[in-house]
């Protein structure tokens, strides 16, 4: 039996963090032992929110790949390709631009929340409302069965299936077909500060960062705010660092656990095992990451095999996209 379609994409707007690793990659490289995996390093999408601080983008596409492959992202399994070094991609994003009303995107919470809250920035552009457009072409381009994403995404997953399924209907095919959404077991990681982890915050821990730098991050971090002294017993329910150790020493939890709602042994002690942990999960991430560094031109030609058999999927796509709209 052929293997079903998994399609995903990250945007290049910076070095990957613990987040996505724990909240996408680590279920990315999974997915690999069951489907057809299809990863889009997605820079066109990274432009439409940097549009004014282009230059970083083409630098951030090669730290993603870098970052993918030593995680274990296999471009031998799994078909990983630069968006823009696909054209179809804006092919079809014009063809469905055509027949997505502009109430489904003036509609959409994404869209809503990020006019809100990013300040420093302007989208109020004509792209950045069409921003579902051209993720819901990414995903029916290669006819995925599934994507996996975070809960954020899904307003815009259920626009790719309305969008998919206004084509079949207005030109009577069975091109599209739905697809579902793949959600990542594992819960959220807090950024060091206890605010989400993002980039823009600078309370992430980067995948490419030194165990020097991992210390004195893990160091920072804020613990549960009512336990002032190693006397006060803890909440470990309630503490982003033991959160962390679910995702990074699980083996620990019921020690460190047991420690902190007793009040036998302090912060400082229970960071610094996470410290040790994460250094350790990473370890062979950062080994891998550095090799690859070092010679780039394994990196450059996996993301070029990448798009000719992403481009293979996409004209023939395209094909039928215009036979029957120009039927
Ligand atoms: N919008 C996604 C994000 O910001 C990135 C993305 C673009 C994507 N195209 C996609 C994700 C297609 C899944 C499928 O995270």
């Amino acid at each position: 039996m052929t293997k079903k379609i998994v399609f995903s994409g990250m945007r290049p707007t910076g070095k990957l963090h613990l987040g996505h690793l724990v909240g996408a990659l680590n279920n990315w490289v999974k997915l690999q032992n069951t489907h057809q995996c299809v990863y889009s390093i997605v820079d066109w999408h990274a432009l439409m929110g940097e549009y004014e601080n282009s230059s970083h983008i083409k630098d951030y596409v090669i730290e993603m790949a870098l970052d993918w492959f030593a995680c274990g992202i296999d471009p031998k399994r799994s078909i990983v390709f630069v968006q823009s070094d696909v054209p179809e991609h804006l092919e079809l994003q014009m063809v469905l631009s055509c027949l997505t009303p502009l109430g489904w995107l003036e509609r959409n919470p994404t869209y809503k929340e990020q006019l809100r809250e990013i300040t420093t920035r302007d989208l109020q552009t004509y792209a950045f409302l069409g921003y579902p457009v051209l993720q819901a072409a990414d995903i029916l381009l290669y006819k995925a069965h599934a994507v996996p994403i975070g809960e954020d995404q899904l307003p815009h997953l259920e626009l790719t299936r309305e969008i998919g399924r206004r084509f079949n209907s207005m030109y009577k095919t069975d091109l599209f077909y739905d697809c579902e959404a793949i959600l990542t077991p594992t819960s959220r990681l807090l950024g060091l500060d206890g605010r989400k982890m993002s980039k823009s915050y600078g309370n992430t821990i980067n995948l490419s960062d030194s165990p020097d730098e991992i210390l004195t991050k893990v160091k920072s971090m804020i613990t549960d705010p009512s336990r002032m002294r190693l006397k006060d017993p803890g909440h470990p329910d309630q503490c982003n660092v033991f959160a962390y150790y679910g995702a990074f020493l699980p083996d620990r939890k019921d020690e460190v656990s047991a420690w902190c709602v007793g009040a036998t042994k302090g912060c400082t002690e229970c960071k610094k095992i996470l410290a040790d942990g994460i250094i350790e999960y990473l370890r062979p991430i950062r080994e891998e990451r550095e090799k690859l560094a070092k010679d780039l031109s394994y990196v450059k030609e996996a993301l070029k095999n990448g798009a000719v058999s992403a481009r293979a999927i996409a004209v023939d796509t395209m094909s039928d996209v215009r036979k029957a709209v120009f039927r």
